[in-house]
This record gives C-alpha cells, sequence and structure tokens, in this order.
C-alpha cells in the first residue's frame, strides 16, 4: 500500500484566499509553503488500482500534480473514479463536483454523511445530469466486514457526531466524522487516516497503536488558538479538532503509541505552517512529524 499526500492544510487552504495572518503571507511570499486542503490517494497492491480519500476543491490540480494519477497514455479518459469520504464537510466533498467528468463516481461513507450529501448539499440531483453518483455503505470497523477499495479492505471507526455547519440541526450520530481504516491484505500493513480529531477514545488509541502509520488532525497547535487569531470564539477542541499541545492535546497520546505519526488538515493559524518554528522541535522530540503536500509513504 502507498498513500499519496494530496494536501494538507485545513479548509481555506494555505494561503487561504481572504486572509494574511502569518501563515498566509509567508506562503504567498514562499511557495513551498503552500499547502492544499487535505485529502489522501491510496494505492492498492495491483497496479494502477487507487482511491481517494476525501476529494477536496483542489482536487483536479491535485490529481494533475501527480504522473500516476492522471490518465494513461493511450487511455482517452479516467472513466471511474473511488472516494472514500470521512465526513461530508465541504473541504472534504466540494471536489466531488469537480470529478463530474467521470463516467461514475463511487463513494462510501458513513449513513449520515450520505444523506447530507444528498438532500442539505444535494450533490446526487446536482450530478445526475453529468455522471452517475454510485453510493456505498462504508462498514464500521470491528461490526462488519470492510469494503473491498481498489484491492484494499476499508472501514470506519466513528469518532464524532461533528457536523457540518450546513447540517448543524441534523440529528448527532457518531458516524458523522470518522477515521479511516485502510489495511492491505497483501503485505498485512495497515494506515488509519482521520483529518478530524474531536475526543480521544480507548479504542481510537487501540487502533493507532495497532497501525502501522496514522495521518491525524493537526488543525490547531494549542486550544486557545482560533480565539488567539479571532478566527472563532470557540477553543480548537469546540470546533472538533483536539489541538496538538497541552493537556487536552493528541501529541503525547500519540508519542506513547509508537506509531508512524503525520500531522494533516493544518489550519493557516497554526505556527507549524512556517517551517522555522519551534515547534517542530517540540514535535521531533516525540517522535512525531507534520505531513507535507506531495509526501508519499510506502507500507
Ligand atoms: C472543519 O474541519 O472543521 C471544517 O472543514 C471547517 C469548515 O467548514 O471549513
Ligand atoms: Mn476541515
Ligand atoms: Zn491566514
Amino acid at each position: 500500500m502507498l498513500l499519496r499526500l494530496l494536501g494538507t492544510a485545513a479548509g481555506g487552504g494555505l494561503p487561504q484566499w481572504n486572509c494574511a495572518c502569518p501563515g498566509c503571507s509567508g506562503a504567498r511570499r514562499f511557495p513551498t509553503r503552500r499547502r492544499l486542503h487535505d485529502g489522501l490517494a491510496v494505492h492498492g497492491p495491483q497496479p494502477d488500482t487507487w482511491f481517494l480519500a476525501n476529494a477536496t476543491p483542489d482536487i483536479a490540480e491535485q490529481l494533475e500534480t501527480h504522473s500516476v494519477l492522471r490518465p494513461a497514455a493511450g487511455a482517452v479518459r479516467t472513466p471511474v473514479v473511488r472516494v472514500v469520504l470521512t465526513d461530508a464537510e465541504l473541504d472534504h466533498t466540494l471536489g466531488l463536483l469537480r470529478l463530474r467528468e467521470a463516467s461514475r463516481i463511487e463513494v462510501w461513507c458513513t449513513k449520515p454523511v450520505r444523506e447530507a450529501l444528498s438532500t442539505r448539499l444535494p450533490l446526487s440531483e446536482i450530478l445526475a445530469p453529468y455522471t452517475e453518483l454510485a453510493w456505498h455503505d462504508l462498514p464500521l470497523t470491528r461490526h462488519a466486514e470492510p469494503a473491498d477499495v481498489a484491492g484494499l479492505q476499508v472501514s470506519a471507526l466513528p469518532l464524532s457526531a461533528k457536523r457540518p455547519r450546513y447540517a448543524a440541526d441534523e440529528p448527532a450520530d457518531p458516524t458523522w466524522s470518522v477515521a479511516l481504516k485502510v489495511h492491505d491484505p497483501s503485505s498485512d500493513r495497515s494506515a488509519l487516516y482521520a483529518p478530524a480529531l474531536a475526543s480521544w477514545s480507548e479504542c481510537l488509541e487501540e487502533e493507532i497503536a495497532a497501525a502501522d502509520c496514522v495521518v491525524v488532525d493537526g488543525t490547531f497547535l494549542d486550544e486557545d488558538e482560533p480565539r488567539c487569531h479571532g478566527i472563532s470564539q470557540r477553543t480548537a477542541s469546540g470546533m472538533g479538532h483536539l489541538p496538538i499541545f497541552g493537556p487536552t492535546g493528541t501529541a503525547h497520546r500519540l508519542s506513547k503509541t509508537g506509531t508512524h505519526t503525520y500531522y494533516t488538515h493544518l489550519n493557516n493559524t497554526n505556527p507549524l505552517v512556517e517551517p522555522g518554528d519551534d515547534a517542530h522541535e517540540q514535535l521531533a522530540d516525540l517522535g512525531l512529524r507534520v505531513a507535507q503536500d506531495r509526501m508519499v509513504i510506502h507500507l
């Protein structure tokens, strides 16, 4: 299995079009600091088989950046695209609209996510005249057989009832936001992808410890970051993203598991978007890393 990091930024990207915070200004000055919206391409054991974990507003550029994700020479078009969703957030789903040139889009997601994307953000209806949208249930880890997607076993670990703001009045359900567990039966290696960690649980910790690699929520460095930057009155946890450091932070917990960890979904306020920030060294001391766009993880 191979994970291709298509992007590593939270909603808005880096730089965000309407922002001139130090992170966004730095990314305008130094283009190597730019980050696209977070998402992965996950390659299975067979050649040319892959699926997308989330479909970001940057998806067309993201696919174009990786030669192996472009249509093969001689093949006219990529006919079918497979997408597995962690949630129904706009930064993870708007790319479905950009994929409308496909003959078919196969989507795996949990029930509330499918419901939101069929009613509140009616993608099925909007995309129907353009392409076929084929929905599949994403089985829950430890409760059902995983789905076979591109030769990989994929399931969802329920994380929280964090739902998109456009569907905030929908009923709470722990499968609104999930971690994707991907297991490669040919190598017996597994990865966990969780761009929105709203809370920590024993079950999550066990799954992280059992995985060979995790790509997880690094939206905010500290609990007070959203308030300090004036982007929200809520704390990081209150926004559905456990911070990296502090009493509620994920760093010390992840470090204890000993699993290879990459932080993704960085908000533009996160000091880690600046390569020289001291926080990189603090993370390195704990054996943790920040994911970079276009990074490839071989498992
Ligand atoms: C999130 O990760 O909390 C959401 O994507 C925020 C947003 O709507 O941009
Ligand atoms: Mn997001
Ligand atoms: Zn900014």
